[in-house]
């Protein structure tokens, strides 16, 4: 078990380049299978699931040649249309290939994803879209099957704005017949990432980043195109806290600062100097902020995936804070471990309290989830002494050379096995 040791205390000083976004990266991967020729991607974070979706398009028959933050990748060898179990079961993001491989290949079969800790991450909504769509959706023995030769275009209104439901929707419109509208989508900008590297292999997309969203289809996707994928917006607010809570000074270089505007707005209102331009964000920490209310919401609203990093800046608040998880119904794994520093935390439901105290302390912590994981760590960087962090394989997934980029500002940390 691999463990980050770090030594609290430190003021983070200095710059940090921004890695492509994951969350932008993972449907794009599994959009690409929908494309007749061979295309570069740009701006590809080294993380452990683009790895498994690396390893997915290739069990697939795609051949993809990954060096450094480019990635080439070659779909016109597809052979397979199913994910085996252990893949899926690594990653439940790669039931992102359905709609691609339903939409250009007419079936596709998956292993039911399992739940996680966050909670059970069903996938009715996807499967209710590609029935509209006329497909037929078999479920049994753990399986998903999708099957229909010709996609029809068809109105989709989701329950829920479901970034997965409304990307795997996408990709399975583009080449059906006809015109599909999706109501009720997700308005996420990995959304409006999607969408501007299927149109630029030739899809005809319109609306993303709103919640309706035109799919028009055409008969066949495919150009040798090179796409550089957006910045992450939840790296970017990480480090956005950490500057915060270390009462740092930090320059976040390749970001977007309109993908972090919940959050910039929310570290604002706790009283931390925050100043923006085009492609950088300048975070400046004070001696002691606000506590202030926050509620997890679809974009535009607070992302989910900052909940846990803002827990530990409002365990260090000035009074108390109530923090909302409307989003997943379990993502509340890292309080546990919060109390472990000396966090005054209370869940009531979907509602965690947070009393606010001057200090936390160094602890032996385990990482539940990606988000967790990042979060215990910036209440190590926060802490006075010295904090071990267990369970990085979560983290692994989604920082991309976390430790060069901490150490770089200042961070007293070390890996160890
Ligand atoms: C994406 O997951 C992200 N993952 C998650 O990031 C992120 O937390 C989430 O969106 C919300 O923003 C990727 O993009 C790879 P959802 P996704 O479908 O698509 C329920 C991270 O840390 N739901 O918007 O799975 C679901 O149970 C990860 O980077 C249904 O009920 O999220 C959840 O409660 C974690 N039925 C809510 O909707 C469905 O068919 C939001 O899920 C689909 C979802």
């Amino acid at each position: 078990m691999e463990r980050l040791i770090i030594s609290g205390g430190s003021r983070l000083k200095g710059v940090v380049t921004i890695s492509g976004a994951k969350n932008a990266i993972l449907p794009i991967l599994a959009a690409s299978l929908l494309s007749e020729s061979p295309l570069v991607l740009e701006g590809v974070p080294c993380l452990d699931d683009v790895k498994i979706m690396k390893d997915v398009l290739q069990e697939l028959g795609v051949k993809v040649n990954w060096d450094g933050d480019a990635m080439e990748i070659n779909p016109s060898g597809i052979n397979s249309t199913e994910v085996s179990p252990s893949l899926m079961r690594m990653m439940r993001a790669s039931n992102l290939v359905m709609g691609a491989l339903l939409g250009r290949f007419g079936r596709v079969r998956v292993s039911q994803p399992g739940g996680c800790t966050i909670g059970s991450r069903p996938m009715d909504l996807h499967l209710k879209g590609f029935i509209a769509l006329g497909a037929e959706v078999g479920q049994k023995h753990g399986f998903i099957e999708v099957n229909c030769a010709n996609l029809e275009g068809a109105e989709i209104h989701l329950d829920f704005p479901s970034v997965g439901a409304t990307e795997n929707i996408m990709m399975a419109a583009v080449l059906a017949q006809g015109t599909t509208i999706i109501r009720n989508a997700a308005r996420e900008p990995e959304i409006i990432d999607l969408q501007n590297f299927l149109n630029k292999l030739g899809a005809r997309i319109k609306g993303a980043g709103l919640d309706i969203i035109r799919i028009d289809g055409v008969l066949k996707v495919g150009r040798e195109i090179n796409y550089r994928v957006i910045p992450d917006r939840i790296e970017t607010g990480t480090y956005m806290v950490a500057a915060a809570v270390t009462r740092g000074d930090i320059l976040i270089r390749n970001t977007i600062p309109e993908h972090v505007e919940p959050i910039t707005a929310k570290l604002r209102e706790a009283g931390i100097d925050i100043k923006e331009k085009e492609d950088w964000i300048h975070v400046r920490g004070v001696d002691r902020w606000n506590a202030l209310d926050v509620r997890t919401m679809p974009f535009p609203g607070f992302p989910t995936d900052m909940q846990a990093q803002m827990m530990v800046l409002l365990s260090l608040a000035r009074g108390t804070s109530i923090i909302t998880e409307n989003i997943f119904e379990n993502r509340f794994q890292h309080v546990g471990e919060l109390r472990r520093m000396g966090a005054l935390i209370r869940v009531e439901g979907r509602s965690a309290v947070v009393e606010g105290v001057e200090h936390l302390t160094g602890a032996v912590v385990e990482a539940t989830d990606l988000r967790a994981g990042a979060a215990l760590v910036l209440g190590g960087l926060a802490s006075d002494n010295t904090t071990i962090v267990e369970g990085l394989q979560h983290i692994d997934r989604g920082y991309e050379k976390l430790m060069s980029k901490l150490s770089i500002l200042g961070a007293k940390v070390r890996r160890e096995s």
